[in-house]
């Protein structure tokens, strides 16, 4: 029977699919209820150096194909973000995404993650609406490269950088990401968008832009793990869209050697962990592949 494990560098995962960061990730009980539900490890929200309110509403919204939100980083901030890693890091493999406004909140958030116990830390260079970060320092090369460089020599652990699709030079920004000796780079995060409202003539969310994730956006994350794959030797893991078996094998096949489930959780629960493994594993021994390992890249040849 087809194995499931795979390597994302030096870290072993039992399965590929992980929670992304943002959903149902907040809480260390949800974060261990990921864990149980067929999951391979779990990002946790996005956390910065000091508590955040977010937006206020509307925040979030359905729309066709998917999801729109503008939740604006809301988070306890680090320190009282302890206590839940105390309760969910015994139970598995977890990965603290932080977000700063340049290299030295990324350490500071960075170092505090290795000591609460997580096994990597992925930086959010990639939100599209909140301002003074995300995006705003993820689409400069030099920016990446520093905020990387320093993160690295901060901490032991490795250091996934999450990359926006908003941009023309996402290979640029992959190997500024690589060069600065990022351990692997997670791609994409939601894409910039907005929804109006005809009777009110206003964008309907308070922070009139918006993020774009769910089936939608799934054809853009392939292609970006495709350019990555071709740019840069570093691990992969895609996100974007992924609700199915199938889904999460287009993205392996793009590159990815590992995937994040966001959108999917609100519209299929926490069983589409195990339905996409059973898929996944079903579709792997029809077809004649042992491991992850041997589908990985497998479209670019
Ligand atoms: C409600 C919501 C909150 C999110 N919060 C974060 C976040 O805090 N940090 C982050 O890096 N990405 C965040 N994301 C982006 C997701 O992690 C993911 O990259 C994106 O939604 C695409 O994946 P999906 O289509 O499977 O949802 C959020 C997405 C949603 C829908």
């Amino acid at each position: 029977m087809a194995s499931l494990k795979t390597e994302i560098g030096s870290i072993v995962l039992d399965k590929p699919g992980m929670i992304a960061s943002g959903i149902m990730d907040e809480t260390g009980k949800s974060l261990v209820r990921v864990l149980e539900s067929g999951a391979g490890a779990a990002v946790t929200k996005s956390i910065g150096l000091e508590p955040k309110p977010g937006h206020d509403s509307p925040c979030f919204m359905e729309v066709s194909g998917g999801y729109v939100n503008a939740m604006g980083l809301p988070n306890p901030g680090i320190d009282l973000f302890r206590e839940e890693m105390e309760i969910a890091v015994p139970k598995g493999k977890i990965i603290g995404s932080i977000y700063g406004a340049g290299p030295g909140d990324f350490s500071e958030l960075a170092a505090k993650m290795e000591d609460y116990g997580a096994c990597a830390v992925e930086l959010n260079l990639s939100c599209p609406h909140a301002k003074g970060y995300g995006m705003e320092v993820g689409t400069d090369p030099e920016m990446v490269k520093s905020i990387v460089s320093a993160v690295k020599s901060s901490v032991s652990i490795p250091v996934w950088a999450k990359l926006t699709p908003n941009t023309h030079i996402l290979t640029r920004i992959g190997q500024a990401v690589q060069d600065a000796g990022g351990d692997a780079i997670v791609a994409i995060n939601t894409l910039k968008a907005m929804v109006i409202s005809p009777e009110f003539a206003r964008p309907i969310m308070s922070n009139k832009f918006c993020g774009l994730s769910g089936e939608a956006v799934k054809p853009v994350g392939v292609r970006a793990i495709y350019d990555l794959r071709s740019a840069v030797d570093i691990p992969l893991i895609g996100v974007g869209g992924i609700s199915t078996w199938r889904d999460a094998a287009e993205y392996i096949m793009a590159g990815a050697c590992a995937f994040q489930v966001g959108s999917a959780v609100g519209t299929k629960g926490m069983g589409v962990f195990s339905q996409i493994n059973d898929g996944l594993s079903a579709f792997m021994d029809e077809y004649g592949y042992a491991n992850i390992k041997d589908m990985v890249g497998a479209a670019h040849e």
